[in-house]
Order: C-alpha cells, then sequence, then structure tokens
C-alpha cells in the first residue's frame, strides 16, 4: 500500500452489489496516501450514496457529464488529467459493456472512453 503514497486515483463505481465494498477501498487508498476523485452512475448511487463516498474522499463527487462545476464544462476530460490510475469498483455487467462496445451516455463511460 505504500506505493499508493502522492497518487491520484479516479475511483469509478458503477452499479454492483459490491459498491458497498467501495467506502472502505476508498478508505483504504486515503490512508495509504493516494488523492481519490470519486466518480459514480445514477446505478451506484441506489447502493452507495455520493455523501459517503465525498466524506471519505473529500472531495465533491461527480456522476453528470452535463455538471458545470467543471469551468469549460468538461468533467470527463478534467477528471482523468492527473490521475495515474482509473479504477472501476465496482465494474458492473452494463459498464464493462459499454467500454467494449464505445458507449458513452453517462459521465463515468464517456470518462473512460475519452482518455486515450
Ligand atoms: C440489487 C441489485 C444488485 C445488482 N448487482 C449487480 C452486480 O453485482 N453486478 C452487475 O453487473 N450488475 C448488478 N446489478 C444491475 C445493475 O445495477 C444495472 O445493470 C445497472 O443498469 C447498471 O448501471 P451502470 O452500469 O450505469 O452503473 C444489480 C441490480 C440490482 C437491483
Amino acid at each position: 500500500m505504500k506505493d499508493l503514497a502522492g497518487k491520484h486515483i479516479v475511483l469509478g463505481l458503477s452499479g454492483g452489489i459490491a459498491c458497498y465494498k467501495a467506502a472502505e477501498l476508498c478508505r483504504l487508498l486515503i490512508k495509504a496516501g493516494a488523492s481519490v476523485q470519486v466518480v459514480m452512475t445514477q446505478a451506484a448511487e441506489q447502493f452507495m450514496t455520493p455523501v459517503t463516498m465525498q466524506a471519505l474522499s473529500q472531495r465533491p463527487v461527480f456522476g453528470s457529464q452535463w455538471d458545470s462545476r467543471a469551468t469549460n464544462n468538461m468533467a470527463h476530460i478534467n477528471l482523468t488529467r492527473e490521475a495515474d490510475v482509473c479504477l472501476m469498483a465496482p465494474a458492473s455487467a452494463d459498464l464493462i459493456a459499454k467500454l467494449a462496445q464505445g458507449q458513452a451516455d453517462d459521465l463515468l463511460s464517456l470518462m473512460c472512453l475519452a482518455r486515450p
């Protein structure tokens, strides 16, 4: 875990029952010295609240590609700019299928597909 110190991790949550584990994963990443930016799908928000993930990550959580908090309105580009790793946990079957097929109809899939 010490290799994580100073790393910036984008943690993507999609709608799987294992979202309950994402809170602990986030806590452990922070504890190990990483910074964590959480991105959630709407389905993920049925399993875990953005409030919890924001509190643990100490950063605002993003969930929409239309979120105007990004000054250029391109959260899907900005969020991964400084990332060392983009970690999808949990990765739903739906998310995996979207990435395989190049579908990008929400922030998380769009963000993944926009990253080279
Ligand atoms: C109780 C419940 C548990 C689910 N668990 C999983 C799961 O473990 N893995 C999975 O791929 N989908 C699971 N799903 C289905 C996804 O939530 C569903 O396909 C959703 O549309 C995924 O959306 P997303 O990929 O945009 O997050 C579950 C659905 C429900 C209602």
